[in-house]
């Protein structure tokens, strides 16, 4: 086995098929299914050190999210939610987490080797590990280069955008290695219609004269739970949302512009292709919203505490 990476250094355990194991032996077959044909669904969620202790931020979302992934591939979860949900709070609390990443995954392991995965057993992990930000932090703060990428997002018929599937990660990693290597942070993916999708992994906000535009479902995107995050509280905040078609153009005559996921919080875009957004830096609506989704962990306000589930009970 080649040196654990950084990111892993401190995890001990991993949850898989219904037990505990050291993450050393947290291993599959060569041949397990989705390895050779991107048949696994996933989550990535986060657990805040919030002001009432470590919480899982929008768990039952991220859950329903999941199942609802596994049903498009017949993937049949052998487990309830409720054990998903007690794996990973045992998990979190024996591992001495405060605020980390969790990874569940769902996918056709070890069996015949075929298209057809209906003869291959489900296998179920959760691993959870500490993460900061994911873009990095100036990048909360400054924002971030995007650039809009050579590669162009499936649609819907031809992969579920809705589903959180290993395979179609292909086509993010393709947009990120080329965003990179052109000196980018990240990119931004527009559709087979040509207008914009999302970002590899996180969808893609716009606000102009005040008022918010974010890509609609039938966009090609993932139903982020951050973006339905960030619509609440800007609504509730008072801001007009449109769930709506960006067009390529819209980018760079934006006010503002930033993305929100799981990872990436709500980071703040300061240019597309080199052409500098707004004022070049994290907009008054961009910061308005960005602490109002922080402060969710530092205040815990009671009209959202349905998002949270404490680990520490
Ligand atoms: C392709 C893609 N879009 C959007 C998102 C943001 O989703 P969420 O806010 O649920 O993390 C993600 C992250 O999972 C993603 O991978």
């Amino acid at each position: 086995m080649t040196d654990r990476p950084e990111m892993f250094e401190g995890v001990d355990r991993i949850w898989q098929d219904g037990e505990f194991v050291n993450f050393e032996d947290a291993q599959v077959h060569v041949l397990t299914h989705a390895l050779h044909y991107g048949t696994g669904v996933f989550e990535g969620v986060r657990c805040y050190d919030t002001a009432e202790g470590p919480a899982i931020f929008r768990w039952d979302e991220h859950l329903e999210r999941l199942y609802e992934s596994a049903k498009v591939y017949d993937i049949e979860i052998p487990y309830e939610p409720a054990e998903l949900t007690e794996a990973t709070i045992e998990l979190i609390r024996s591992e001495g987490l405060e605020s980390c990443y969790i990874r569940p995954i769902a996918f056709y392991g070890y069996g015949p080797l075929g298209l057809n995965p209906s003869e291959s057993p489900v296998e179920t992990a959760i691993a959870a590990w500490p993460w900061g930000a994911y873009l990095g932090e100036e990048a909360l703060e400054e924002g971030v280069d995007v650039a809009v990428s050579s590669w162009r997002k499936y649609s819907s018929d031809e992969i579920p955008t809705n589903a959180k599937t290993t395979g179609p990660y292909v086509n993010s990693v393709l947009a990120s290695l080329e965003a990179r290597g052109n000196g980018y942070t990240e990119a931004v993916v527009l559709n087979e219609e040509g207008n914009v999708a999302e970002g590899p992994g996180e969808n893609v906000f716009l606000v102009r004269d005040g008022e918010i535009y974010t890509t609609g479902l039938s966009e090609s995107i993932l139903d982020g739970i951050t973006r339905q995050t960030a619509i609440t509280l800007a609504e509730d905040m008072g801001y007009e949302v449109h769930e709506t078609t960006i067009s390529r153009g819209e980018l760079y005559t934006a006010d503002e512009l930033f993305f929100t996921g799981t990872a990436a919080e709500v980071t703040p875009i300061r240019s597309v292709d080199g052409n500098q957004i707004g004022a070049g830096t994290k907009g008054p609506v961009t910061d308005d919203l960005q602490s109002a989704f922080f402060d969710l962990f530092e205040e815990r306000p009671a009209e959202y505490d349905d998002w949270f589930t404490d680990v520490e009970v």
